[in-house]
């Protein structure tokens, strides 16, 4: 597929510092050592055509097309295979050149269906420019001969077609699915003349390995492999730069349209979180922008019985404030609060703790974050001084030991997995540390080194072994620690992990991981060379999480494992913008930039800048806010962006909460789960329709980019203004560049980032200031951001929530490659054609013992409550434990998560619940009421009286 993009240079950049210096086609040229002639050529301005060569992939030199004629050579060496050398002097172009390459165009286009005018890539094919290039005219072998223009295509793909009869077997698509996505999908089947792409077992794409990541579709030159959109809807006329708005990988992509209409995303080549790489989602499942369920309209009703009311933005902001005034009036200033969404701009998050702080008069503002990384940033604040990761994702080029805990990469973060597979691939060790056996333990070419499948629940126990085996065998780094932290704390920290209590054979028993592995492990992260750990939510939805995430940090630290390439800490941080939700002040005791709202001088800074006197005391946090509104002390609530119905745990608890409030708001794309309890509607803005910025995992701030116009006539920033200035708190912005230039103004690790300083670097990693104007890949490099590093004594304390006879199993939760969260995007896209039902994960053993076979309906049974499930038996669980994902509303898997949380944060303990597991014959009880609810629930909006009558 060509796209918009800019330059290919045939061959992948080398980063040499070695300079090689030639002469092409008459002018010298100085590239670096290990630049192939193609890639030294096109630099150079010189034309040199190419099949089967593209500048995301190592040369492969099958096409023979790229000949070129350098001095002293015999014959005509390939551009793309050769390298550059010292004082070589190259021709690119000349009578004998021209030749053969019109010579092996016109064999390649003698079996090809000459359909041109009629083919989606018309216009936009690289076949099609390439016979152009080399002048060819004619076909003297006619069209008779043998050829594979009857093949059948394969459609499998809802996202792309594989059409055989136009594939020139130039093995870009077999070569990206090794080299880019790393999933060996794809294969040339025979030799010769026969030779065939074939997906796995020469089945269909769907029955393959294939991930639907579309790298391959993207290398494809011709129209071989071709997005379905673009047959469908033509070639695009233009495109935008963006960020993708599913996981904190945040890719860049192009948004190639046609007019205000979006006809691919094609992953952005000099993006810097993906280079040009992207997963499914981001590629493909975007078709939910212009769903036919998206709320275009804001809509009021009184009770959440009635039907709605289609109203004007006017009415609905007037209706929302008068409300929010009457109930301040009635219950008292601290009886309103606000949640503000990962999933929203930064901008537009900012916006809304502003609102809350400036306008409601109180710090009830909380974000979705506090139920997935609000550890993260207690932990690493607490050890390191910063609460974000360490590293660039580029940073893993350098790693040698990788260690990831509680994340899947393959599924949460799939294009950031690929760059860790790469690495794999390339010599790097890795440890597994994880209930499940993720993809990453055993895929093609990627082996665990160590996989510590520990019981759910015992990370801390976990990581005190990993320490105490390096610090009782001498393994320490004491020259790093006694330079870069502190003497007091790290003594004792040594002393609580030389406990013989935290060896690995004291606590075998009570992790499940063999004190051997244990020890292997941590002896190769310790002596490895550069080690890095990644982690996501299975280190932080705990009881412990945020001891958990010190006890990385005290082990990073330990081992000299922090301030430079390769190495650091790293969440992967779940939804797009979670990192940029924390940074701009979501938390209830937080301004932007993690200050504290008691710190007088931050917030006098705040407040001159705002005109307004804040509160001093922290506010709510959303579990105090429903636990407030069963009370009946809190009583309307400002949801932007989040669907805390489903996605927060004990969902019998967080109903009865929304049930309880008098005025509750929610501004969303779809009517989810939470609206369905509002009596306010605001419709919602997706990605593709406002301006603003996204930070992801690595501190990268990248500009969101309209590319079309708000389906509901405004974006939801500009929402919020209109909501804070009908409650008479002023706020006024001519764009979303204002909002940022206040967060900078007001934020000094944001201090130099603005839309043109995005615009210009590409992207920007925060701190961004006057000591760092391009921004800060790695952190904490001479030291830490809180000048020494704090070691934490990590005692382990077994979460409350036991088995029993009553309930033996664990449940734990996570996700799937192709849905993302709660689902409310993604199950309105085509990916429901891989996932369209949560199921139980369950062992071989536990089904068994229990006489549940593949696909029976199991009852689930927890201390909060029972769901219903359809099972899948895999050795992919360790016996005594089960897992689900929780993208499907009706599947309830939050309707048996408990409410126990994390001591430090309140973020809620998913990953450990007790259950037990039956068959079963019909849905739960909770589930009959939900389907009754919701349908209910969607017939009052479908019957919801039109704004004008
Ligand atoms: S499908 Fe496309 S990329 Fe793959 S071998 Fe055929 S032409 Fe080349
Ligand atoms: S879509 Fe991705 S995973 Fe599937 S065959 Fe193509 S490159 Fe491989
Ligand atoms: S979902 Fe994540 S990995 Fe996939 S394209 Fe979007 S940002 Fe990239
Ligand atoms: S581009 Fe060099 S051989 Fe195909």
């Amino acid at each position: 597929m060509a796209s918009l993009e800019s330059l290919d240079f045939g061959t992948p950049l080398r980063r040499s510092e070695v300079l090689v210096t030639l002469e092409i086609d008459g002018a010298a040229v100085t590239v670096p050592s290990g630049t192939s002639v193609m890639r030294a050529s096109i630099e150079a301005g010189s034309n040199v055509p190419k099949l089967c060569a593209t500048d995301s992939l190592e040369a492969f030199g099958s096409c023979r097309l790229c000949l070129v004629e350098i001095e002293g050579r015999k014959g005509y060496p390939a551009s793309c295979t050769t390298v550059v050398e010292p004082g070589m002097k190259v021709r690119t172009q000349s009578r004998a050149l021209a030749r053969i390459r019109r010579g092996v165009m016109e064999l390649y286009i003698s079996d090809h269906p000459l359909d041109c005018l009629t083919c989606s890539a018309n216009g936009n094919c690289e076949l099609q420019d390439m016979a152009g290039v080399v002048g060819l005219r004619e076909v003297r072998y006619g069209y008779d001969g043998a050829n594979h223009l009857a093949s059948a295509k394969d459609v499998s793909n809802p996202y792309f077609t594989f059409d055989p009869a136009k594939c020139i077997v130039c093995s870009r698509c077999v070569r990206a699915c090794e080299e880019v996505q790393g999933t060996f999908a794809l294969t040339i089947d025979a030799r010769g003349f026969a030779s065939v792409v074939s997906a796995g077992q020469g089945g269909s794409f769907m029955d393959s390995e294939c991930v639907s990541c579309g790298a391959c579709v993207q290398a494809c030159p011709t129209a071989t492999l071709m997005e379905q959109s673009v047959i469908d809807r033509g070639q695009p006329e233009h495109s935008h730069i963006t960020t993708c708005a599913y996981c904190g990988v945040g890719c860049s992509f192009r948004a190639e349209m046609q007019g205000t209409e979006v006809i691919r995303m094609v992953p952005h080549k000099d993006g810097r979180a993906n280079h040009g790489h992207s997963c499914v989602k981001g590629r493909f499942a975007w078709g939910y922008a212009t769903h036919k369920d998206r709320i275009k309209s804001p809509m009021i009703r009184a009770k959440i019985t009635d039907p709605w009311r289609e109203v004007s933005w006017d009415e609905a902001i007037a209706y929302t404030a008068a409300e929010f005034r009457r109930i301040q009036g009635q219950y008292g200033r601290d009886s309103i609060g606000g949640i503000t969404s990962s999933r929203c701009t930064n901008e537009e998050t900012y916006l809304v703790q502003k609102l809350v702080r400036a306008a409601f008069g109180n710090n009830n503002v909380d974000t979705c974050a506090r139920v997935c990384h609000s550890p993260t940033g207690y932990g690493l604040k607490t050890t390191m001084g910063e609460s974000a990761g360490t590293q660039d994702f580029d940073s893993i080029r350098a790693t040698d030991v990788m260690m990831i805990i509680g994340a899947n990469p393959t599924d949460g973060h799939p294009v950031f997995a690929s760059a860790m597979k790469r690495r794999l691939r390339e010599g790097a060790k890795l440890i597994v540390v994880d209930p499940r056996a993720i993809d990453m333990v055993d895929g093609p070419h990627v082996h665990a080194d160590f996989h510590l499948q520990l019981r759910p629940g015992t990370n801390v126990a976990v990581i005190n072994a990993l320490a105490h085996v390096i610090a009782a065998e001498g393994l320490l780094r004491e020259d790093f620690v006694a330079a870069r932290c502190e003497d007091q704390a790290f003594a004792t920290w040594k002393k609580f992990i030389l406990e013989p209590r935290n060896s690995p054979e004291a606590t075998e028993s009570v992790t499940g991981v063999p004190a051997a592995l244990a020890r292997g492990a941590a002896r190769l992260f310790a002596t490895g060379g550069n080690a890095a750990i990644y982690y996501g939510l299975g280190v932080t939805e705990h009881s412990q999480g945020s001891t958990m995430v010190m006890g990385i940090a005290n082990l990073a630290m330990a081992t000299g494992n922090i301030g430079r390439e390769g190495v650091g800490v790293n969440p992967l941080r779940g939804q797009n913008n979670v990192q940029g939700s924390c940074d701009m002040g979501s938390f209830p005791h937080e301004l932007p930039g993690y200050r504290h709202i008691s710190d007088d001088r931050t917030r006098s800074l705040f407040e001159s800048d705002w005109g307004v006197t804040l509160v001093r005391e922290p506010g709510l946090r959303i579990p105090n806010m429903f636990d407030a509104a069963i009370d009946g002390s809190f009583k309307a609530l400002y949801v932007q962006g989040e669907d805390i119905a489903q996605s927060d745990p004990n969902t019998q608890h967080v109903t009865a909460a929304l049930t309880s409030l008098e005025c509750l708001v929610v501004q969303d794309l779809f009517l989810n789960e939470t609206a369905k309890f509002a009596h306010v509607f605001l419709p919602g803005s997706s990605f593709l329709e406002k301006d603003g910025t996204f930070t992801n995992a690595e501190r990268r701030v990248s500009r969101v980019r309209k590319v079309m116009p708000p389906l509901a006539g405004m974006a939801d920033w500009e929402v919020t203004v209109a909501l804070s200035n009908a409650l008479g708190y002023p706020m006024h912005y001519e764009g979303a560049s204002q909002i940022l230039d206040e967060i900078a103004r007001l934020t000094p690790t944001f201090a130099g980032i603005t839309f043109a300083a995005i615009d210009r670097l590409g992207s920007i990693q925060w701190p961004c200031n006057d000591r760092a104007p391009a921004g800060t890949p790695v952190m904490h490099v001479d030291e830490f951001v809180r000048g020494k590093g704090h070691f934490v004594v990590t005692e382990f304390i077994p979460t409350d929530e036991k088995v029993n006879q009553r309930y033996p199993l664990i449940l734990t939760t996570g996700r799937i490659l192709s849905q993302y969260n709660v689902g409310a995007q993604t199950r309105r896209t085509a990916n429901v054609a891989w996932h369209d039902e949560d199921r139980l994960d369950i062992h071989p053993h536990d089904a068994q013992d229990r006489g549940i076979g593949d696909g029976d309906w199991v009852g689930i049974a927890s201390r909060a409550g029972e769901t219903v499930l359809r099972a899948r038996v895999s050795e992919r669980m360790q016996p005594g434990v089960v897992y689900t994902t929780f993208h499907f509303p009706g599947s309830g898997a939050n309707v048996i998560t408990t409410e126990n949380s994390d001591w430090a944060t309140n973020c809620p303990e998913y990953k450990v619940t007790a259950v037990q597991v039956t068959l079963v014959s019909h849905p739960s009880e909770w589930q009959e009421q939900f389907r009754r609810f919701s349908d209910q629930q969607i017939r009052l909006v479908e019957q919801r009286k039109p704004v004008h009558t």
